[in-house]
C-alpha cells in the first residue's frame, strides 16, 4: 500500500478554510456518504470531510456499485449546508466536478474533461465520479458530495471488466501521485468554486463547466432515464446545471438525471 493520508496535517493545512477544516478518517468504512449523511444527520456542520483508505460498499449513481480497493484513491465525501434554493442543489456537485477537473489540469493533465452530470474524464475514460445526496431537516437542506478519483492504479488493479474502459491519474501520467496533496488541493479549489456559486451564482460555473466537458455544442447524444431514452443534440447546460437537448422537432428539452452518451450520426 501506498503512504496512508495524515488526516491530522491534512486538517492543519486546510484550518484556514472551510472543506476539510474537520476531518473524519477511517482505514475501512462502508461508504464515506454513508458515513457522511448520518453525520450530517446528527447535526456535524459543513466542511467536515469523510476520508477512508477503502471501502466495503462504496456506491455510485443510480444505484451502481464503486470499486474501492485500499490505499489507491481517494474516497472523500463532504457535509455542506447550502443556503440555495432546492432546485439549485444540483449545482453543488458541479462545483466538485469543476473544482476537481482544474486541478488535473494545473497539473498539465490536458486531456481532463468533465461528462454530465458527474464523471471526470481523463483521454475520454473515466477516472472519477461524484456522488451527490441531499437530506431535509427541520433546519433546512444539507447535501453530502462523495468524490471517488482513480489516483495510483495500475491497469490490473480495475477489475477485468473495467480494464481498458476506466483509468487512473498514473496510468494517463506515468507517474505515482501524492493523494494527499492533490485532496488538499482539490478541496481549496472546490472551496472556491461553491463560495463564487453562493455569493455571485451559477454563472463562472457554468461557464467552467462547459469549457471542460466532454460534449461541444451540436454533439448528437443520447440520454437513457432507466428505461426511457431520448436523443438530440447538445445544446449547452440550463441554469440550474440541467442538460440541455435540441430533439428533432427543434425543441429544447432538459434532464436534470440520467447518463449520456455519444450516438454516431446517420
Ligand atoms: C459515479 O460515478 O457513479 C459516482 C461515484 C462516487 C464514488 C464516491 S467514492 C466516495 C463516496 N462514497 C461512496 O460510497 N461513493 C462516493
Amino acid at each position: 500500500m501506498m503512504a496512508p493520508f495524515e488526516p491530522l496535517l491534512l486538517q492543519r493545512e486546510r484550518s484556514e478554510g472551510r472543506f476539510g477544516r474537520r476531518i473524519r478518517y477511517l482505514p475501512r468504512i462502508d461508504s464515506t456518504n454513508d458515513r457522511a449523511l448520518a453525520l450530517m444527520e446528527a447535526g456535524e456542520p459543513e466542511g467536515t470531510l469523510v476520508l477512508a483508505e477503502e471501502q466495503t460498499r462504496g456506491r455510485g449513481r443510480r444505484g451502481r456499485s464503486w470499486h474501492s480497493p485500499a490505499g489507491l484513491s481517494i474516497y472523500a465525501s463532504l457535509i455542506l449546508r447550502p443556503s440555495l434554493p432546492s432546485e439549485q442543489l444540483p449545482l453543488v456537485s458541479l462545483t466538485a466536478a469543476v473544482g476537481s477537473a482544474r486541478v488535473l489540469l494545473s497539473h498539465s493533465l490536458l486531456r481532463v474533461s468533465l461528462k454530465w452530470p458527474n464523471d471526470i474524464l481523463l483521454g475520454g475514460k473515466k477516472v472519477g465520479g461524484l456522488l451527490s445526496e441531499a437530506r431535509g431537516d427541520g433546519r433546512g437542506t444539507g447535501v453530502v458530495v462523495g468524490l471517488g478519483l482513480n489516483v495510483n492504479h495500475e491497469e490490473k488493479d480495475f477489475p477485468k471488466e473495467l480494464q481498458g474502459r476506466i483509468t487512473s491519474v498514473l496510468l494517463e501520467s506515468g507517474r505515482l501521485w501524492d493523494r494527499q496533496h492533490l485532496l488538499s488541493e482539490i478541496l481549496i479549489r472546490w472551496e472556491q468554486e461553491y463560495e463564487k456559486l453562493l455569493s455571485v451564482g451559477p454563472r463562472d460555473l457554468l461557464e467552467g463547466f462547459e469549457c471542460f466537458s466532454e460534449f461541444k455544442d451540436g454533439s448528437r447524444l443520447r440520454i437513457d432515464q432507466g428505461g426511457e431514452s431520448v436523443c438530440g443534440h447538445y445544446a449547452g447546460l440550463g441554469p440550474r446545471g440541467e442538460l440541455l437537448l435540441r430533439t428533432a422537432d427543434d425543441s429544447v428539452q432538459s434532464f436534470s438525471f440520467g447518463d449520456v452518451g455519444r450516438v454516431s450520426e446517420g
